[in-house]
């Protein structure tokens, strides 16, 4: 298991490609089920959650291979073999459950393992079940499957009403309703970027959307989807990551591919805390004003309000701001698990529930930490750049599944950052 070594203190200064989006290229691969025509991904990320859904598409026989170093993916899902997604492969990866919506409306058939726990809290997946049903969807669980039928003639257009907003509840409905016969509408839809880029490849294909990135999505389900040819836009939660980096260690760092309106709540607490971020011809440029980071409170919130997959990186450059934060996480519970990590590098955290109060010290101190899950881990190198000596952040088979490259892009900008094979 490979490890991170990272020594604080050096200035970062340069400049850092942003990938496509994991997010959205792990709701798009899934698209391809619905139709037999060639479907075609360009700038996506090289991550393995990319390859463990390359993997599931494979073994309901699609054709799935990469391309230009794996940023081009071509997908054909012309001759399906399978309606049956293996717990061996879900287990891996919570987004599995996308399949599910796609396979019932091209095969009116699908059984999927039901993804298990996770690290930040029970996660369930009923919302994506009763948005199906809606449409008409017959389900039954058993052996910790999801054993789904379409009834006569296929899925049929029906009203869903979320009772709370849910990206990949949203994303499996929208993409099973592009098939159904009639008229769907989604109500309390999630509005985040990547059902927006969802949205815009499967209009690409030839569905009728009205609607995504607002709160009311509809869809008039049409027979047969075309193939297309989909750049996956900038993954948003890579760029604030990157965009810390200069804001916790100082300097200036350009995040190319950038865009404001992607990240419009979290550059607003980094103005609070004395950050400035400016929008250039090729992305966006953050430098830390001067003095002290100043503490800000956060709230998490579904888009476009400041997202929970940005909380953890955003704690780690509170933890040297003057004064008191307040950090509320509203998404998911159990999701501070990197705050015993951060504290033993000196930071000082009271977690309650889901609220966590940082105050501010001068200076972390280097320690060997443990990444717990992928944002948590991220958290924990952006710290160490802050640090005084060195961080050893262990476990990153974390951070490989959605952050390509992360030593060479921060390394590029002056970081002391080496990854050390079997620590
Ligand atoms: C997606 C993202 C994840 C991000 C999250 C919130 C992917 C692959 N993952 O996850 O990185 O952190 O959005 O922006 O795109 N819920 C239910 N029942 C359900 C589904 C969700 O109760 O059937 C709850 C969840 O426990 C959570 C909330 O709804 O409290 C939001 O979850 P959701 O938006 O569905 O997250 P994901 O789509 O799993």
């Amino acid at each position: 298991m490979d490890s991170i070594i990272v020594r604080g203190g050096a200035e970062l200064n340069g400049s850092i490609p942003i990938a496509g989006a994991k997010n959205a290229c792990l709701t798009l691969m899934p698209a391809t089920l619905l139709t037999d025509a060639p479907l075609t991904l360009t700038n996506a990320p090289r991550l393995s959650d990319i390859a463990t859904m390359a993997n599931l598409l494979r073994s309901l026989g699609a054709e799935v291979s990469t391309l230009q170093d794996g940023q081009v993916l071509a997908l054909s899902s012309h001759d399906l073999t399978s309606h049956h997604a293996d717990y061996e492969i879900v287990r891996k990866m919570r987004a599995s459950i996308l399949v599910l919506g796609p396979l019932l409306a091209r095969l009116g058939q699908a059984e999927v393992s039901l993804p298990g726990g996770c690290a930040i809290g029970a996660r369930p997946v009923d919302l994506h079940l009763k948005a199906l049903e809606a449409l008409g969807a017959e389900l039954d669980l058993r052996d910790g499957y999801v054993h789904a039928r379409a009834p006569q003639g296929g899925l049929r257009g029906g009203t869903v009403t979320f009772p709370l907003v849910s990206v990949g509840a949203t994303e499996n409905v929208l993409m099973a309703a592009t098939l159904a016969r009639g008229t769907t509408v989604i109500e309390n839809a999630a509005r985040e970027p990547e059902i927006v880029d969802l949205a815009r490849c499967l209009s690409r294909m030839g569905a009728r959307i009205d609607g995504a990135g607002t709160e009311t999505i509809t869809v008039e389900g049409v027979d047969r989807l075309e193939g297309a040819t989909h750049r996956v836009v900038t993954d948003r939660i890579e760029l604030g990551t990157y965009m810390l980096a200069p804001a916790i260690c100082g300097g200036e760092v350009e995040c190319l591919g950038g865009r404001i309106d992607l990240v419009e709540a979290f550059c607003e607490k980094l103005d609070a805390a004395g950050i400035d971020v400016t929008e250039t011809e090729t992305g966006l440029k953050v430098a830390r004003r001067n003095g002290r980071i100043q503490a800000v409170n956060v709230e998490t919130a579904p888009f476009p309000g400041f997202p929970t997959d940005l909380q953890a990186q955003m704690m780690a450059l509170l933890c040297t701001a003057e004064g008191t934060s307040v950090l509320e996480e509203r998404i998911f519970e159990n999701r501070f698990m990197h705050a015993p990590e951060l504290m033993r590098m000196g930071a000082k955290i009271d977690v309650h529930g889901g609220t966590a109060r940082v105050t501010g010290v001068e200076r972390l101190r280097g320690a060997p930490v443990m990444a717990t899950d992928l944002r948590a881990s991220v958290s924990l190198i952006l710290a160490g750049l802050a640090a005084e000596g060195e961080t050893v952040v262990s476990r990153v088979y974390h951070l490989d599944r959605g952050y390509e490259r992360v030593e060479d892009k921060l390394g590029a900008c002056g970081a002391r950052i080496e990854r050390v094979q079997g620590r």
